[in-house]
């Protein structure tokens, strides 16, 4: 990475002063501490597997981008938040960050954090402009910028008010959508990978699935064992060019120093604000010298860098809420708003053990019975001559132990190869859809239904979906210059969930079969998943420089609003009551619903209610409880779409597009 090679003259002092910097982390607000959340992600993959800115006014009346394909690697990473159209209505950047917020000297390392931002829909000088929301997709290691390019729009469906912009109320508000992929993560640079190419990447995962889950057979556990030990072994190392580059990225991934990199984004959000307000009144001063509407003090005064003391507004999910929470506990004087949504706690994903999630996962998979009898055959091929919920569960049970001893064979098509269906492939597909079971129980009964058959032909498609090449055509993937961004978020993933923990290189095998069986104990749908988690670090020597691990305590600038669902298969209801007690004012809001997180089921009273706390601040009731418009399976739920109001239809909208955030929260 290259340092900038111009800086805007006069700002050197400044930028110096900024309350970001390292020393400030010194003082009382160095409490931090990073909560874990959840890995789905990690294992998911295991299993499949010129704009150079010299100057600001040249960035702002420069040549637009549009018809060369937008490229990150085009854009010089800046000190200051220099933005440049990117995807179409987007806009992104690349701030410059050091890589190891411990140095003082202003040497070493950088790194480029690849920030993205769906403008909000009026000017910064509009006075409903409300500010940037920061967003956490989770994971760890879910790239911000893929989950705004996919999902921006629709959330800021739901934080904005009901009204364009263009009804002209004095009243609404309008958000900017931000977010930025994580250290070592997609598009922010220098990458982290254990792999020294593509290829080698994919055969691991290939075999690493076929080789089936733990519980698969009596020797996954020993197999897996022996895969993760030469897992950790590889990504203890940095590879020799990365190191000569770049400086190696490994021992600063962890939360702690994303907090940082959060603080420096809010603050430089603050900077950009006041310089974009500058450039859009010297606009209007020019073609309106006289306007007795401009009120250009007081947009300047609104609208000035506090610096030091710009706030978050934040929604963070899953493991964003790890993040959140580390924010609030380090930084409780800068919380504007947070949204913490899908709750882990922090302290026992900071303790690695990640035994606080499955609570609720089996009562999950008791829901996917119950909601099929419910629909019936019409909608749930699985429930065909059944006579309850039991019965469903019952022949579930005797398919995975059918294909325990008898995996499915299945035939070439004509666009796929030979394939089987295994244990592993059933109890992870289902695993999956408990995250999002609006999007995926009628795809996992029909799968359930065939398999009962014997045809594995739907199920075969969709694993090989998975399979595929998905890398530039121009790329050889068996050369090591063959980067694709984003291939290596799970090795990036396991390194932040590894780092942020206590480190257990050396655990014996027995000591962590133990550990397995207890997760095993707390969810036969999930535990065997779950376990690779804390697996993948058995033997990674790599220890953060800088560590937060709690107490996630906190009387922040303003309440955090906490979010959970009734039945959240790896993050249970009960860890948001448990997270709220640490931060005084809170309040918890339950949405009863099945999934992750509260984007899993659509429900207009959860929308409402967090769009309410973004515009003025309140929260809701501590007694309210949301219900979903809609149940898996069509099975109606608590509103009827033809009585919505025009608001309604739009939110719904946009609640169905982020039902099928498939890789929301890692899942
Ligand atoms: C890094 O900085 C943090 C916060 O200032 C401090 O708590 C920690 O001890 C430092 N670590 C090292 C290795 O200097
Ligand atoms: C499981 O195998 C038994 C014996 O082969 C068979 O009778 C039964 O139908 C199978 N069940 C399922 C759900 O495939
Ligand atoms: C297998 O199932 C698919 C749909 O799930 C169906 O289209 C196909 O005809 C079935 N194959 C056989 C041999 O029944
Ligand atoms: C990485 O970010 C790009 C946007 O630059 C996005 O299209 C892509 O899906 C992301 N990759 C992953 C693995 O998230
Ligand atoms: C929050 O404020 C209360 C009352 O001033 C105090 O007792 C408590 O220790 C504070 N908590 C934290 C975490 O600072």
């Amino acid at each position: 990475m290259t340092p900038p090679d111009e800086k805007v003259s006069g700002q050197q002092l400044d930028l110096r002063a900024l309350s970001t910097r390292p020393q400030h982390f010194k003082g009382r607000v160095i409490r931090f501490s990073i909560l874990l959340t959840i890995a789905a992600f990690a294992i998911l993959q295991v299993h499949m597997g010129f704009y150079r800115s010299k100057s600001l006014g040249q960035q702002l009346s420069g040549p637009s981008l549009s018809d060369a394909p937008f490229k990150w690697a085009d854009i010089t990473p800046t000190e200051q938040l220099i933005y440049h159209p990117c995807f179409e209505s987007y806009e992104c950047a690349r701030l410059e960050l050091p890589m190891d917020w411990n140095r003082t000297d202003g040497k070493g390392s950088k790194i480029a954090l690849a920030v993205i931002k769906l403008p909000a829909k009026v000017p910064v000088t509009d006075v409903r402009y409300g500010g940037a929301i920061l967003l956490n997709p989770g994971g760890p290691g879910g790239s911000g910028a893929s989950f705004v390019f996919r999902y921006g729009k629709a959330i800021q469906t739901i934080v904005d008010s009901a009204e364009p912009p263009s009804v002209d109320s004095a009243t609404g508000k309008y958000f900017d959508i931000v977010s930025f992929d994580p250290r070592g993560v997609n598009n922010t640079t220098p990458s982290f990978s254990c792999f020294p190419d593509p290829m080698t990447r994919k055969a691991w995962s290939l075999q690493s699935e076929a080789e089936g889950t733990l519980g698969s057979s009596e020797t996954a556990f020993d197999t897996r064992w022996a895969r993760f030990e030469a897992y950790g072994m590889s990504c203890s190392q940095p590879s020799a060019e990365s190191s000569e580059d770049d400086g190696w990225i490994g021992p600063f991934m962890n939360t702690a120093p994303v907090v940082a990199d959060m603080v420096e984004l809010v603050e430089r959000h603050g900077e950009w604000r006041e310089r974009e307000t500058e450039r859009l009144l010297s606009i209007a001063i020019d073609d309106s010298p006289h306007d007795p509407n401009l009120d250009i003090a007081t947009i300047r005064l609104q609208n000035r860098w506090n610096k030091g003391q710009e706030k978050l507004l934040y929604w963070g999910f899953s493991y964003g809420t790890v993040l959140g929470a580390t924010f609030a506990a380090m930084q409780p004087h800068r919380i504007g708003r947070a949204v913490i949504d899908g709750v882990c706690n922090a302290n026992d994903y900071y303790a690695g053990m990640w035994l606080a999630n499955l609570q609720d996962a089996d009562a999950a998979l008791d829901s996917f019975f119950e909601y099929c009898h419910t629909a019936g055959p019409t909608y749930c091929p699985f429930a065909h001559g059944h006579s309850g919920p039991e019965d469903l569960m019952f022949r579930y049970e005797q398919l995975l132990t059918n294909l325990t001893y008898s995996p499915i064979a299945v035939a070439a098509s004509e666009s796929r190869g030979p394939e089987i269906i295994t244990y592993s492939d059933v109890t992870l597909l289902v695993k999956d859809s408990l995250y999002t079971p609006l999007k995926s129980f009628e795809f996992v009964a029909q799968v359930l239904a065939d398999l009962e058959h014997g045809n594995g032909s739907s199920f075969a498609d969709s694993k090989n979906k998975a399979k595929k090449w998905n890398g530039p055509p121009s790329c050889d993937p068996s050369s090591k210059h063959c980067k694709v961004p984003g291939e290596s978020d799970f090795e990036a993933a396991m390194n932040i969930v590894c780092t942020d923990g206590p480190g257990i290189d050396g655990i014996p095998k027995e000591v962590f079969r133990n550990y397995w069986h207890t997760l095993r104990g707390q969810s036969k749908a999930i535990g065997d998943f779950w376990a690779e988690i804390r697996m993948s670090c058995i033997r990674l020597q790599t220890r953060p420089v800088w560590r937060y691990d709690g107490p996630f305590t906190g009387n922040t600038s303003h309440p955090l609003l906490f979010i959970g669902n009734t039945y959240d298969p790896v993050t249970p209801l009960q860890n948001a009551y448990a997270m709220a007690r640490g931060f005084p004012d809170s309040v918890v809001l339950k949405q009863n619903s099945v999934g992750h997180c509260s984007l899993s089921g659509p429900s207009l009273c959860t929308a409402k209610a967090v769009r309410q706390y973004f515009h003025s601040g309140e929260l809701p009731d501590p007694e309210l409880i949301c219900e979903v418009e809609e149940l898996p399976f069509h099975i109606p739920g608590y509103e009827k779409q033809q009585a919505l109001s025009p608001d309604d239809k739009a939110l719904m909208h946009a609640l169905h597009s982020l039902g099928e955030t498939s890789n929301l929260l890692g899942a």
